[in-house]
Order: structure tokens, then sequence, then C-alpha cells
């Protein structure tokens, strides 16, 4: 199992993407802190992970990201339950379309709140916690960021804006705590079926199929939630160039999707733009080719 015993928290779990990563990570032995505002929804989440009998340990706790005092709180609770944390989620996040000119403020705010801020309250109030002690297991701070950053989206300018904001915040960290065994890294999703962006239309089977599904993104957080991502550290990840790799590895020949050595000159001469992209980060099309495998 790819993160027995590893202690891992997850904010927004209630629903969506860290509902969804929650499940993949007790599937692989995880321990798990969960938090998002709705109590209710947290439960259905620890619910279906009991269903499926898995022997991690599930602690759930609601708490609103944008309170300071409350996140250290839930913090000092997972400590006392789960003891030190090997990872920490930061995924929680709120959205609303609208003309910029026409735009709430109190929406406007409550969106730079929950996404930037609560992702600084995320931090702080986990930094005592994080196990910093092992070189070879560092400590994880993930970001669920977005493909808004750089791609900016018209009338989401509150949501844009805090996506370029969360790239600043993995920048400035990631150099900050450079000495220490952690490390910051984000996910740049584009359209997922979630609450946030489709609303009650989201599981309708209707989606688009540019729209992916929350669950094509495990792979991703799995990935840096373990062990074999230990030396990645301050990278973007675009999920459209990886969802693209996928069907290039489903259509090659076997013999040159053994491992990255093997596939690298195939994905160079397919898609060079793509193998700009992720020339650097060779473990994780590695992770991607050998989950592709596992799932056929
Ligand atoms: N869906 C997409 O198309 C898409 C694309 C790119 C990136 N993302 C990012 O993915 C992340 C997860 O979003 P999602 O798509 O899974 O949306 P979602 O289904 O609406 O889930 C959002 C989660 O965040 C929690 N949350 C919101 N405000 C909170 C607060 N103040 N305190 C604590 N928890 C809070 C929500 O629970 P409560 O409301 O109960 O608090 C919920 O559990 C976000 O950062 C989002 O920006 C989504």
């Amino acid at each position: 199992m790819l993160l027995k015993d590893k202690n891992i928290v997850i904010t927004g779990a209630g629903r969506g993407i860290g509902k969804n990563i929650a499940i993949a990570f007790a599937k692989e032995g995880a321990n798990l802190g969960l938090i998002s505002r709705t109590l209710e929804e947290l439960e259905q989440t620890k619910k279906e992970i009991e269903e499926i009998s898995l022997n991690g340990k599930v602690i759930i706790k609601n708490a609103d990201i944008t309170k300071y005092d409350d996140v250290a709180e839930v913090f000092e609770l997972f400590n006392e339950k789960l003891g030190l944390l090997n990872g920490v989620i930061a995924n929680a996040g709120a959205s609303r379309m609208g003309s910029t000119h026409e735009f709430d403020n109190d929406r406007f705010s409550n969106i730079v709140n929950v996404n930037i801020l609560g992702v600084y309250h995320t931090f702080k109030a986990c930094y005592p916690y994080l196990k910093k002690d092992d070189k070879k297991s560092k400590a994880r701070f993930l970001i669920t960021g977005s493909a808004a950053f750089p791609n900016a989206m018209p009338k989401f300018a509150a949501y844009t804006a805090t996506k370029y904001a969360t790239v600043g915040l993995q920048r400035s960290m990631a150099l900050e705590y450079k000495k220490e065994n952690i490390t910051f890294n984000q996910i740049l999703p584009t359209m997922v079926d979630t609450r946030l962006s489709r609303g009650r239309k989201t599981g309708d089977g209707n989606k688009p199929d540019s729209v992916m599904n929350p669950w094509d993104l495990n792979d991703y957080y799995l990935f840096f939630m373990s062990d074999l991502s230990n030396r990645v550290n301050n990278k973007l990840i675009y999920t459209t160039d990886f969802q693209e790799i996928k069907t290039i590895i489903s259509e090659a020949p076997s013999d040159k999707t053994e491992s990255w050595d093997d596939f690298k000159d195939y994905l160079m001469e397919k898609t060079p733009k793509i193998y700009e992209n992720v020339k650097k980060l060779g473990k994780l099309v590695d992770f991607v080719i050998t989950q592709s495998k596992e799932s056929i």
C-alpha cells in the first residue's frame, strides 16, 4: 500500500475532489484528518470509507478555514489523535461566476478568504505538527490550485486572482522552507464535475467530455503523498498535460511504455510541447504509467 500509516489531513473533504482523494488515500492505508464546514458531509465521507472496511483511522472535524483559531484547534486535535503529520492538502476552495463590476463585495472577500487566507491558515496551523525529521520521507504541503493560473477566466476575477495567489504562496514558501524537510507542490486542474463548477448538475451523468471526474485526479494526489515524490518540490502539475499523456500511453506500443526512460523519446516525437512541460516530472509520468497498467 502506497500510503500505509501515513497521517494526512485534507481540507474540503466533505465532497468533490477532497472527498474522492480521501477515499483513494484510505484505500492505500492512510490515516486521515478531514475538514470542511458541513459536518454531515464529513460524516458521509467517513461512512463511505468505513463501508469499504479499511483499517486506517478517520478523524473528522468541521471548521471554517477562514478563521485561524478554529483551524489551529483542529490541527491540535488531529495531532492528538494521529500524531505528527506526513502530509497536508490545502484543497478547500470557493468560486462564483459574475460580472466584475457588479460582483457582490462580500462574496469577493469570501472567495479571497477561503482560497488565499484559508491556504495560509492551513499551513500556519499545521506547521508545528508536520513530521520534518526525515530527509527520506519529507513532509508534504500540497495545494489544489487551478488551471485558471495562468489561463485567466473572464467573469471569474476573484477566483482567478486567488489561484494566481496560491502559486505565489507556494513559490515563496518553497524558498523559505528550503532547508526544512517539507515539499510544496500544487495540482492545477481544469474543470472537474463538482458542486464548485457544476452546482446542482454535479454527477448528473451529462457532463461535457472536457470536464473531468473528481477521481481522474487521484493519481496526482497519491503520487505527491507517497514516498515516490520525496524529492519533487515546488512544481505545478497541469492535469491537462497528464490526461493527454494517459491517452498517449493507452495508444502507444507496449515497449514504449515500460518506464519514463522508454517513453520520453516517444512523447517528445508525439507532442514536443507536453514533453517540454513534463520533462522534469519523469517520476510522476512513471507513476501514471504504472497506474494505467494496473487499471487495464
Ligand atoms: N471543480 C473544478 O472545476 C475545479 C477546477 C480547478 C480547481 N478546483 C479546486 O478544487 C478544490 C476543491 O473544489 P471542488 O471542485 O471539490 O469543490 P466542492 O465540491 O464545492 O468542494 C469544496 C470543499 O471545500 C469546502 N469548503 C469551502 N469553503 C470552506 C471553508 N470556508 N472552510 C472549510 N471548508 C470549506 C467545502 O465544504 P463546506 O462548504 O461544507 O465548507 C467542500 O468540502 C478548490 O480549491 C477548487 O478551487 C476545482
